[in-house]
């Protein structure tokens, strides 16, 4: 089978632990990177075995040879970074956040239509067998009908205020870089857009939000209740609450290797799954699969979904006292 040649725009950290998870992709091949620098781009080139290196993203997006691009720039740059190499007419793989507001994410998926080429957001949960088996018992309703989704995604991070975390200039805080775990599991389970949403943040000293919480209404009443935190300690654990069960998926959930199923008077039934890699590997299969079966858009992360979220997102943060740069005009 013909191998598909990626190409990594940017060179940090997540670029470096996506390249070294392709090992477990036989059909994946890394051809190119791209960075801001020439001699970043060569260093990254070297220890990761990759023969085409450049100078700038736009010279990587034209590379001739590269069938996919995977943008792992901060988040207020993937717009405009998606958008340049889907017109160079490359299919992208953009990690998550997708964006940084709804209106951008509009822009994405206009782009991929009007140019017919693959787009998805890389949020990795949704592609793990765990979850999987998760939707599957769902839906043979063994926890009955769903009506709370809980989940955390916490964690304290020693920040220096330049670098993309909590920095509002490139799209940093809590909501767009741990909040989309909750927000997008939540939107997973009810398959639907919430018709209620309240969302608290708290902005600290570097000017984004470094916690927050969201409840979302969904049809019935259901809800997700979910927190987000870059700089507090927490279990970061999701559950599934349903009328005759509930599903618990333990720490790190959003990187699941477990979930335990309790049904009222029953025994706990519990599925173990070993990660390979960094686990970044699983949403590259998906990719592949689409790409060879010729979608333009993924069913297990649908562009209609991101942009849902994005929704929700922009409406979390509404009443809060910061906006990101883009977001301001
Ligand atoms: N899926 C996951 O599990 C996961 C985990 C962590 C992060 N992420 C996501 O991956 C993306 C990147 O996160 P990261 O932690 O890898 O970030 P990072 O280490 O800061 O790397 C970001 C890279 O973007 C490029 N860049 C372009 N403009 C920049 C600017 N103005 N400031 C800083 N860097 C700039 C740089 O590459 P060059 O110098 O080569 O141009 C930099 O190395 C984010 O969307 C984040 O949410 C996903």
């Amino acid at each position: 089978m013909d191998k598909i040649r990626w190409g990594i725009l940017s060179t940090g950290s997540i670029a470096n632990s996506f390249v070294e998870d392709l090992k477990f992709v036989p059909d994946a091949e890394v051809i190119a990177v791209g960075s801001r620098k020439q001699a970043v781009a060569d260093k990254f080139g070297d220890k990761h075995n990759i023969p085409n290196r450049y100078d700038s993203y736009h010279a990587l997006a034209n590379d001739p040879e590269v069938d996919v691009i995977y943008v792992a720039t901060p988040h207020s740059m993937h717009a405009e970074n998606s958008i340049m190499c889907m017109e160079a007419g490359k299919a992208v793989l953009c990690e998550k956040a997708f964006c940084i507001t709804a209106g951008e994410a509009e822009k994405m998926i206009a782009v991929a239509r009007r140019e017919k080429v693959f787009l998805m957001e890389a949020l990795v949960t949704r592609h793990f067998p765990v979850i999987h088996k998760v939707l599957e018992w769902i839906n043979l309703g063994l926890i009955g009908e769903v009506r709370i989704v809980q989940a955390n995604r916490c964690a304290r991070g020693s920040f220096r205020p330049e670098q993309r975390h909590l920095n509002p200039e490139l799209g940093g805080g809590s909501l767009l870089d741990v909040g989309i775990y909750v927000i997008s599991f939540s939107s997973m389970i009810y398959q639907q857009t919430p018709k209620k949403v309240v969302g608290f943040g708290h902005v600290g000293e570097f000017g984004s939000d470094e916690q927050g919480a969201t409840i979302l209404e969904y049809e019935n009443g259901a809800l997700g209740v979910l927190t987000f935190a870059l700089r507090t300690e927490a279990v970061n654990e999701a559950y599934i609450y349903g009328t005759k069960g509930h599903i618990k998926l333990p720490e790190l959930f959003a990187v699941p290797t477990c979930a335990r199923l309790h049904v009222k008077g029953e025994k706990e039934v519990v599925f173990n799954d070993k990660i390979k890699g960094n686990g970044l590997n699983y949403q590259v299969h998906e990719v592949h699969r689409c790409l060879r079966e010729g979608l333009l858009e993924s069913p297990r992360m649908p562009l209609h979904e991101s942009l849902q979220i994005m929704q929700t997102m922009d409406k979390i943060r509404a009443p809060w006292s910061f906006r990101y740069p883009n977001d301001k005009k």
